[in-house]
């Protein structure tokens, strides 16, 4: 498949790297600026560079679009493209709001595209471990994550700037850059929680960290951090009553996890390669593909969906609003 990528942060470059290795190609470059959109081009010898997206969306060459730019902008973006009849990947955070989640999923559904939220969590292969370890150690009660990271942004933030992910114009924060891979993660395992609270501490309206809890029905409480502008290790315990799980990376990596046993010796499981946290996602999304399947890829965009609903849920309880509500 040939794709156009939409948005030139570092993210796309990334991006492109794990297209390529899977045997995929690179079709065009939109840039709001010639220049911007050439460099990334040059990098990947792209031989198309737009600085009209309705030009690039014309392009009967391009199959697919990967959009990565500002959240605020994924809904205009994504459905632009889709209804220039082209499938999407759309990065994390899927949308700013319900609406325009539901309404994406709609438009796909109508026109049987592949919509696709660009997130890494739910296709690593040691998620699948997680859960065949979880099951020697349940019942579980209580699930810890911590996803913070020191933004290189935040000093242009203290300088005075407004860099888009700490701005509510462009649906910044924690919780939508970062504590969304928790989210992820922590439902992939254990379904969707009865009840939830958030958290933060906030600065412009934007949160640049909180603490979100997920309450379950069954005696299980997941607590859900995320932090932008401090230093952390970022990490996930599983707490069982037969034992317990530690992760020392991020829900967006879980490069390696150690399973804790009672009187047994620790176990280091990992059944992933360095370097394919991307690759991962989008080999399952090209089978999709490749299978025309669209039922599975629907119940993924629910999942999408009620991510995005806990995302919105959160925000309301901390009266976090965002320029995408009022529209
Ligand atoms: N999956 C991951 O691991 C991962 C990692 C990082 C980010 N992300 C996601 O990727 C997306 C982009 O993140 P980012 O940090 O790269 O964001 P960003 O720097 O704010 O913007 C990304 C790109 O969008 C374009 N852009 C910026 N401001 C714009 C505006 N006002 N109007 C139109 N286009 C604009 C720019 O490209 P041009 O100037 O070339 O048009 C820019 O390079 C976010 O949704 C983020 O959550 C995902």
């Amino acid at each position: 498949m040939k794709i156009g990528t939409i948005g030139t942060g570092s993210i796309t470059t990334v991006f492109l790297k794990n297209w390529l290795k899977c045997q995929q190609e690179i079709g065009a470059i939109y840039s709001r600026h010639q220049d911007t959109g050439k460099a990334l081009a040059d990098k990947f010898n792209c031989p198309k560079v737009y600085t009209d997206l309705n030009e690039m969306l014309q392009d009967d060459e391009i199959d697919i679009i990967y959009v990565a730019s500002p959240n605020s902008l994924h809904f205009a973006h994504a459905k632009q493209c889709l209804l220039a009849n082209k499938h999407v990947i759309l990065e994390k955070p899927f949308t700013s709001t319900v609406e325009e989640c539901a309404e994406l999923i709609d438009i796909a559904d109508q026109r049987k595209l592949f919509l696709f939220e660009g997130i890494t969590t739910c296709y690593l292969p040691n998620l699948q471990k997680i859960k065949e370890a979880i099951r020697k150690i349940a019942p579980i009660h209580m699930v810890t994550c911590n996803m913070s990271q020191y933004s290189s942004k935040y000093n242009s933030y203290l300088s005075g700037n407004k860099p888009n992910v700490f701005t509510t114009a462009f649906s910044g924060g924690a919780l939508m850059d970062l504590n969304v891979y928790n989210m992820h993660f922590v439902t992939s395992l254990f379904g969707y929680p009865k009840k939830i609270s958030y958290t933060a501490n906030i600065m412009d309206g934007v949160d640049f960290g909180g603490s979100l809890q997920f309450i379950y029905d069954d005696q299980l409480l997941a607590t859900l951090n995320a932090c932008k502008n401090t230093h952390a290790q970022s990490n996930i315990q599983i707490q069982g009553e037969k034992g317990y799980i530690i992760c020392n990376h991020a829900a967006s990596m879980v490069s390696s996890f150690d399973l804790y046993l009672p009187n047994e010796e620790v176990k280091t499981i990992n059944a992933q390669e360095p370097g394919l946290t991307h690759h991962y996602y989008i080999s399952y999304l090209l089978e999709l593909i490749a299978h025309n399947d669209h039922d599975k890829c629907q119940e993924r965009l629910q999942h999408s969906l009620e991510i995005v609903k806990l995302l919105v849920a959160a925000r309301r309880d901390a009266n976090i609003v965002f320029a995408a509500d009022q529209q």
